[in-house]
């Protein structure tokens, strides 16, 4: 199982979201058996480490997104994902012009897999630390919906 989680400019978001969803997968024995990766719609920050107040503010929880360096949604995504999974709606638009014709894997709202559908990930990045906060928050929730929906598609291994 592949899962890529996409935002702006993958470097508050979404690396937040990979990075709270490895520490899920690993908690629970999983991290072999589903693959993570996030990028953004944007090529601005390619090559960067998350932005400083994300890495703080997941640091805070105990999140590690040292070792994360954006890049940008590429055409074989697509082919290459099982789940690919936008943080906000423009990015949910953008994926779905670039999306080739016969595309079969999930293509929607990250937060749709927890509580009421067509949530945002609100964008952070213009405004202040608690902005950051409240994404791991709502991050939180939508990687325990999204964990509790692969657990039911893995197959059960002795
Ligand atoms: P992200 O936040 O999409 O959550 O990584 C942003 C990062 C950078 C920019 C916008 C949003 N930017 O305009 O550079």
């Amino acid at each position: 199982m592949r899962v890529l989680f996409v935002c702006l400019g993958n470097i508050c978001r979404s690396p937040t979201a990979e990075g709270m969803f490895r520490r899920l997968l690993d908690d629970r024995g999983l991290a072999h058996r589903v693959q993570v990766d996030s990028c953004g719609i944007g090529d601005w920050h390619v090559g960067k480490a998350p932005d400083p107040r994300a890495h703080e503010a997941a640091a805070r929880r105990g999140i590690d997104l040292s070792a994360l360096r954006a890049r940008q949604l590429a055409a074989d995504d697509f082919a290459r994902f099982d789940y690919l999974l936008a943080m906000d709606h423009d990015n949910l638009a953008a994926m779905r012009a670039l999306a080739p014709a016969g595309f079969e894997s999930h293509l929607g709202l990250f937060l749709d897999f927890a509580g009421p559908p067509d949530r945002a990930v609100p964008d952070p990045y213009y405004g202040g630390e608690q902005g950051f906060d409240e994404v791991l928050d709502l991050v939180e929730q939508g990687a325990l919906g999204l964990l509790a929906e692969i657990e039911t598609r893995l197959e059960p291994r002795p």
